[in-house]
């Protein structure tokens, strides 16, 4: 077998990520959600049985869970939901001893509205927190009496004296303003109104976000996904926003175009100061969340002098249409424009996205990910796509998520309960998430888990599960997968062209051809410069030897690791 260990890399660099979303992964206590203690009981699943070599988890602080813990109230404890401190340590050490990171999410844009912070800041104009968050007069309502919307339970914003300072919007539907009685001011929220914004432009709160990540670092944590990165800086004019030109009428929030509230240039001096935290430990990292163009993202990097993000979340394959050109095109296009010392990286799905498995179909998901495990770069994997995991429809009554419950006419968009659903481990009531008498899960376990699920595909040797596990073993065996270079070649036929993917990977003098059908057709490449090549792995984990590839085929959704 090849060396895969080399001091040239990071961890973060040859690695896989797994993303857990703790609510729904193992619930150890009987109470419907997920926890850390149940979590450290999958750590020889994640360790052993997939080879994981890094865990993220998303938030596990303390929350009222307007937004299921993106709205932090205490950055320095663990939820009771989850467990307690002494739980995390343990599960950080248990990590550490099988050999994987663990990262957390950190939240740094917005708090909950009962951190204490927010409660000191909102309990006068001249509390010395006051400064903390972002309050604004209202406008004259005669001016805006229009946007002066009227708030509700599931987190708008909420309209009062006058009309809200400007135009901004919330990303969840509605203002990005509340209106707050006691102070006669409103406060900014681009997500629920229990979600206030920081004032980054005040350096207390720089420091008390560096000290956070200090507390995390120093507890041993070996890295951050930081959400919503780009939105941390505001214009300080608080300018309204232009209509975006090309919104297709969807989502309101899409009906702006957000040149005042996010990615402003400020924001890439405060991530140089975290950077600067971060690099005062030994090998920490941190991976922004950027939904943003190659020009765009590129800049989260910083420069060779002053480096930013390890990694900016490189989320084009989740937002691509599904077709082999179009994503040829694209990861072509990622390559080209990542500045030098930028290490790619690659992400199917998250806890805000459709499962990969209901956008791209269960034949693809397997070619969707060996494209994710053969590209040059860091993969994020999100619990329960290594089984083909779907996106599980949700009755009305049983909705948790705020954009959903906000704007019921475009719930099944934005709706992110389908892709958070509890992970399935057997066939047992409740698929072995929690016990099976325990009623009253946080969200209905998919239908298909007596089928779907961890210990029926380990029995099962082409299972999904089965051929994941055998994708990752070998690419953690591969030099050429690890680190090796990337060229995209031109798969002959116009067909050819129109249907797969075809690209290779090459470490010193290992060559690997990636061949990927992304139609239900059967294909024919013709490579004839390449000669014959060895099937190291196929989709369908049917078949291995010699292959000409001046005369290949590719059968419908079949995707093959070919050696040279
Ligand atoms: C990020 C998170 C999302 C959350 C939002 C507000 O986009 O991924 O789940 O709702 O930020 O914190």
């Amino acid at each position: 077998m090849s060396n895969t260990s080399n001091p040239n890399y990071h961890w973060w660099q040859t690695g896989v990520i797994y993303q857990i979303y703790p609510r729904s992964y193992q619930d150890s206590n009987g109470d419907g959600v997920g926890d850390l203690p149940g979590i450290i009981q999958c750590l020889d699943y994640l360790s052993e049985t997939l080879g994981m070599n890094a865990i993220w988890l998303s938030p596990i602080y303390p929350s009222p869970m307007h937004d299921f813990g993106y709205d932090v109230a205490d950055y320095t404890d663990i939820h009771p939901l989850f467990g307690t401190l002494a739980d995390f340590d343990r599960l950080l050490d248990e990590t550490h001893q099988r050999g994987m990171k663990l990262m957390l999410d950190l939240v740094p844009n917005h708090t909950s509205d009962e951190h204490p912070w927010f409660i000191e800041s909102r309990s006068s104009r001249d509390n010395p927190k006051r400064d903390w968050y972002i309050w604004r007069d209202g406008l004259p309502s005669p001016i805006r009496a229009e946007r002066s919307a009227s708030g509700d339970e599931a987190g708008r914003g909420v309209g009062g004296e006058g009309a809200p300072p400007n135009n901004w919007l919330s990303h969840f539907g509605g203002p990005a303003w509340t209106y707050d009685e006691g102070t006669k001011q409103y406060y900014l929220h681009q997500f629920v109104k229990q979600q206030p914004d920081l004032n980054y432009r005040n350096p207390d709160v720089v420091n008390a976000i560096l000290d956070v990540m200090r507390f995390w670092l120093d507890r041993g944590v070996d890295g951050f996904r930081v959400d919503v990165i780009g939105l941390m800086m505001k214009d300080p004019e608080f300018r309204d926003e232009p209509p975006n030109p090309d919104w297709d009428g969807v989502k309101p929030f899409d009906s702006l175009d957000h040149i005042y509230t996010a990615n402003l240039s400020e924001v890439h001096d405060l991530i140089l100061q975290m950077r600067a935290v971060l690099d005062s430990y030994d090998d920490r990292m941190m991976v922004g969340e950027t939904y943003l163009p190659n020009d765009k993202l590129m800049l989260y990097y910083g420069t060779p002098d002053k480096l930013e993000c390890h990694l900016p979340f490189n989320f084009q394959l989740i937002l691509a249409k599904w077709n082999a050109a179009g994503v040829h095109k694209m990861v072509d296009d990622y390559e080209a424009a990542l500045p030098s010392d930028g290490w790619p990286n690659w992400v199917l799905g998250n806890h805000d996205q459709h499962r990969l498995a209901t956008r791209v179909g269960s034949d693809q998901a397997r070619v969707a990910n060996m494209l994710l495990l053969t590209l040059r770069g860091t993969p994020t994997c999100y619990y329960g796509d290594e089984l083909g995991m779907e996106n599980v429809a949700i009755p009305p009554e049983k909705i948790q998520d705020p954009p959903a419950i906000n704007q019921p006419e475009i719930a099944h968009l934005v709706g992110r309960d389908p892709e958070r659903t509890p992970m399935q481990w057997d066939d047992s009531p409740n698929a072995g998430f929690a016990a099976p008498e325990v009623n009253d899960l946080w969200l209905p376990i998919a239908p298909n888990y007596k089928e779907v699920n961890v210990a029926n595909q380990l029995n099962n040797p082409r299972s999904f599960l089965n051929y994941f596990r055998k994708l990752l073993a070998y690419r953690k065996a591969t030099p050429a997968l690890l680190w090796g270079s990337y060229s995209s070649i031109d798969p002959g036929s116009r067909d050819a062209q129109k249907n797969c993917f075809v690209f290779e990977r090459q470490a010193d003098d290992q060559r690997l051809l990636v061949v990927l059908n992304f139609s239900p057709q059967d294909q024919k490449l013709s490579l004839p410069g390449l000669g014959t090549g060895r099937i190291a792995l196929s989709t369908n984990l049917d078949r291995a030897g010699e292959v000409n590839l001046a005369d290949f085929n590719l059968r419908a959704n079949e995707g093959c690791i070919i050696g040279l």
